[in-house]
């Protein structure tokens, strides 16, 4: 692992953030020390800070395909979800209040959709498919007279299913030509790349902090003449579509993160590929009980993103386990107080809870190396043997685990 997160430290959690490139820093700094005026003002500072914001609007547009007025900054993308459904579906009382999301969604969507629901709006959710991604068909199918607004994740944190969202929008509009179309595009951003023209969308959310910029920025693209009611009042700032002094350092941090990944995503693309197929090929053949989860093919599939369920043993247990000898991942599924819940993406798919119990992902970025992933690979079966010997419970899958398992046999590893 590099400099970044100490010599002796494995990291494999870029899918939920990742450290702020020394390049990054770099432009933002200048907004912290000296040009720190507000850009509303009409004195020469304020007016080089307007010009740095007109910047990196500029840059950030460039970077997806858009008109620079089509983009507006915000905190992150929890916020730009919520800005696009709450927005949309507030501007088009008129047309109903239909909404159609999927069972996928990170919970910025889902929980907002509910919350609309709360207050009177229609919501249907669409299931996935066994392999986490969403048919195109199947949205189209939910999609009404009265639908103002279709939500569809473009890439999946948990699972890294790829969705096909220029089919979606294409399938929506044909359906009804006045919907529109959103995705939260933050986690393809960072290792695909996106084009609002190809994907058809007329929403499309980003955050810097996934793509080595810095949290806490973010970005709603809404297309030149898409209705929307901005959800936070004030001042005019955004052309009036999100008040508030602009946080410029995040700004510029967000424009350039957006166009180093652009030049790097060549080299980190197949960096990262080439550390994915290790990892899926060798994990089911190291830990018995094991099976890869979400699509297979490599082309459905974020670049540098591993997904896994164990069986018989608690994701949260293994990963207290991999943090003591020294390796950084992710369960994909949220603590509550207390419990934990198994993650609604995998049940969603129809991983029996209990086996969905035991997920993990780990997801590898520009820093990771081959020696991490050796490390993984002989850390984590001792962890899993160790974890397994504790438990009184007979390990013998039942049917229901059987289809998810790559590795569907106890004896496999003896
Ligand atoms: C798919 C997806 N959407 C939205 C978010 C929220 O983004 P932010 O942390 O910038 O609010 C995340 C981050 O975890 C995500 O993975």
């Amino acid at each position: 692992m590099g400099a970044m997160a100490g010599p002796e430290r494995s990291y494999f959690d870029h899918a939920a953030t990742t450290p702020l490139d020394p390049a990054v820093l770099e432009a933002m700094l200048p907004y912290f020390r000296e040009r720190w005026h507000n850009p509303s003002s009409i004195y020469v500072e304020a007016q080089r800070t307007r010009q740095a914001i007109d910047e990196a609007r500029e840059t950030v547009a460039e970077a997806i395909g858009a008109q620079p007025d089509e983009i507006v900054f915000t905190s992150g993308g929890s916020e730009s979800d919520n800005l696009a459904l709450r927005g949309v579906l507030a501007a088009s009382t008129q047309r109903g209040r239909h909404l159609v999301t999927t069972a996928a969604e990170h919970h910025a969507i889902l929980d907002t959709a509910e919350q609309l629901e709360r207050d009177g709006a229609l919501v249907t959710i669409v299931g996935v498919e066994r392999d986490g991604r969403v048919d195109a068909a199947a949205v189209a199918a939910a999609v009404r007279p009265d639908t103002v607004l279709v939500s569809v994740m473009h890439a999946n944190n948990e699972v890294g299913a790829i969705n096909d969202i220029a089919a979606i929008a294409e399938q929506v509009r044909a359906r009804n030509p006045h919907t529109a179309v959103h995705t939260d595009a933050v986690q393809s951003a960072a290792h695909l790349g996106v084009d609002v023209r190809t994907l058809g969308v007329d929403l499309l959310t980003l955050t810097a902090h996934k793509c080595y910029g810095p949290r806490g920025a973010g970005a709603l693209y809404v297309r030149a003449g898409t209705p929307l009611v901005p959800q936070i009042l004030g001042g005019g700032q955004e052309e009036r579509r999100r008040a508030g002094t602009e946080n410029t350092p995040a700004i510029v941090g967000l424009a350039a993160a957006l166009r180093l990944a652009g030049e790097r995503r060549a080299a980190d693309i197949a960096h990262e590929r080439a550390l994915q197929v290790r990892l899926m090929a060798e994990l089911p053949q190291r830990v018995p009980l094991l099976g890869i989860t979400g699509p297979r093919e490599l082309a459905l599939r974020l670049p540098g993103s591993v997904s896994a369920v164990v069986a018989f043993v608690e994701g949260e247990s293994i990963l207290l386990a991999l943090d003591l000898a020294g390796i950084a991942a992710s369960s994909g599924s949220a603590c509550t107080t207390g419990s934990v819940e198994p993650s609604h993406v995998l049940v969603a798919m129809g991983v029996p809870d209990e086996l969905a119990r035991g997920s993990l992902r780990f997801t590898l970025g520009r820093m990771n190396t081959d020696a991490d992933v050796d490390r993984l690979l002989e850390v984590l079966p001792a962890v899993v043997a160790r974890l397994r010997a504790l438990s009184p419970v007979a390990l013998e899958p039942p049917p229901a685990y059987l289809p998810w398992l790559d590795a569907p046999s106890l004896a496999l590893a003896r």
